[in-house]
C-alpha cells in the first residue's frame, strides 16, 4: 500500500475570474490574481486529503468530510484523466498505476459556501496525486481542470492565473507573482456571514453570466487587463492603498455582473453590505485605505489588512457585529489581542 497525505490552503482572489471561452477544458476569459493563505497560519482554511493506493482495493472509493461521494463525478475523472496521462511508467516502480485508490478529503471551513472549498480541494487532491504517481513539473493546469480557481492554491504568496489562448488551454496555467514573505505584515481577515451552501453554483452562475450579461465582455476585454497591470505594481511596489483599491473595486464589479445575469445572482446579504460600509467608514475615520473588502460567490467578507491594524479592527468589529458565540467559537486563527476600544 502506498499511502500520501498533503494540506492545502484557501486563495482570496482580489481580480475575480468569471466567465471561461472552454466549459469542458475550464478555461476563462480573463486573468486573475489571488493570495493563497500560509499554511500554517493559514490552517483554519485548509483542505487536508489522504490518498491510498492498494493492490488489494476491489473498488475506486471518495470521501468528503466525511460522506462517501460518487467516484465516478466528471471533475474527479477529468482530473484523474489528465493525470494517467503525465504519469512516468519509468518513475513507478510498482504497478501502482493499475491500483484501485482511496480518496478521504475534509475542509476545515464551510464548504461551498463561496470560501473557495473546491480550490483548496481540489488543489490538495491533484498535489497527493502528483506525490503518489511521482508527477513532476507544473500541476497548476491540472487543478484547473477540477475548479478554475484551484490551479491558483497550487502555489503560495501571490498567484496570477494567465487565461492562455491556446484552444487546448496548455498556456492557461498559474504563475507565482510574489512569495508569501514579500508582504510578510498582508492579513486576511474572513467574517462568516452565512455558512451555509451558496444558492447558485458557481459554475451555472458563470454559464448564465457567459449568456446573459453585457458588461461581462467588457469587463473581460477593457477594464481586466488594465486592473492586472496595475494590481501586479500594487503588490510589487506594497502599495496598499492601491492594493485595497483595486481588491474593492474588483469585488463591485463582479457583484454587479452578477446583478446584471438574467436572472440576477444574489451572493452578497444585508450584513455583507453593511460590512462594506463599515469598511468605507473605517478608511474615512482613519483618513487613509487601511482595509478591503473582497466577496466570492457568497455573502462572506474576506478583509485584506495590514498586522498593525489586525487588533483594532477585531475590536471595532466585535463592536459594530456582535454575536452570542463564544470568543472561541467565533474567532479562530492566529492570537489576536483585542484593543480597548476607548483607546481608538
Ligand atoms: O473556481 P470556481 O468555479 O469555484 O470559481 C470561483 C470564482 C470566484 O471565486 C467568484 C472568483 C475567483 O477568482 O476565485
Amino acid at each position: 500500500m502506498k499511502i500520501v497525505t498533503c494540506i492545502a490552503p484557501v486563495n482570496i482572489a482580489v481580480i475575480k475570474y468569471w466567465g471561461k471561452r472552454d466549459d469542458e477544458l475550464i478555461l476563462p476569459i480573463n486573468d486573475s490574481i489571488s493570495s493563497t493563505l500560509d499554511a500554517k497560519s493559514g490552517a483554519n482554511m485548509c483542505a487536508k486529503t489522504t490518498i491510498m493506493a492498494s493492490p488489494n482495493f476491489k473498488d475506486n472509493k471518495l470521501w468528503l468530510n466525511g460522506k462517501e461521494e460518487n467516484f465516478d463525478a466528471v471533475r474527479l475523472q477529468n482530473c484523474l484523466k489528465e493525470i494517467k496521462k503525465r504519469i512516468n511508467p519509468i518513475g513507478n516502480k510498482e504497478d501502482i498505476i493499475n491500483w484501485n485508490i482511496h480518496i478521504c478529503s475534509e475542509n476545515n471551513f464551510p464548504t461551498a459556501a463561496g470560501l473557495a472549498s473546491s480550490a483548496a480541494g481540489y488543489a490538495c487532491l491533484v498535489f497527493a496525486l502528483a506525490k503518489l504517481y511521482n508527477i513532476e513539473g507544473d500541476i497548476s493546469g491540472l487543478a484547473r481542470r477540477g475548479s478554475g480557481s484551484a490551479c491558483r492554491s497550487i502555489y503560495g504568496g501571490w498567484v496570477k492565473w494567465c487565461k492562455g489562448e491556446s484552444l487546448d488551454g496548455s498556456d492557461s496555467l498559474a504563475v507565482q507573482l510574489a512569495p508569501t514573505s514579500h508582504w510578510p505584515d498582508m492579513r486576511i481577515i474572513i467574517l462568516v456571514v452565512n455558512e451555509s451552501r451558496k444558492k447558485h453554483s458557481s459554475t451555472n452562475a458563470m454559464k448564465t453570466s457567459m449568456s446573459t450579461s453585457t458588461l461581462l465582455a467588457t469587463r473581460a476585454e477593457t477594464i481586466v487587463p488594465a486592473r492586472i497591470n496595475n494590481m501586479e505594481i500594487a503588490i510589487k511596489t506594497k502599495d496598499f492603498a492601491k492594493f485595497a483599491e483595486l481588491t474593492m473595486r474588483d469585488s463591485n464589479q463582479f457583484h454587479a455582473i452578477c446583478l446584471d445575469t438574467y436572472p440576477p445572482c444574489f451572493y452578497l446579504n444585508e450584513v455583507s453590505h453593511s460590512i462594506i460600509e463599515f469598511v468605507h467608514a473605517y478608511n474615512d475615520f482613519k483618513k487613509s485605505t487601511q482595509v478591503a473588502y473582497t466577496y466570492d460567490a457568497g455573502p462572506n467578507a474576506c478583509l485584506y489588512t495590514l498586522e498593525n491594524n489586525v487588533s483594532e479592527l477585531i475590536s471595532i468589529i466585535n463592536e459594530v457585529f456582535p454575536t452570542s458565540a463564544s470568543r472561541e467559537e467565533y474567532i479562530k486563527g492566529i492570537r489576536v489581542k483585542t484593543t480597548e476600544l476607548s483607546q481608538v
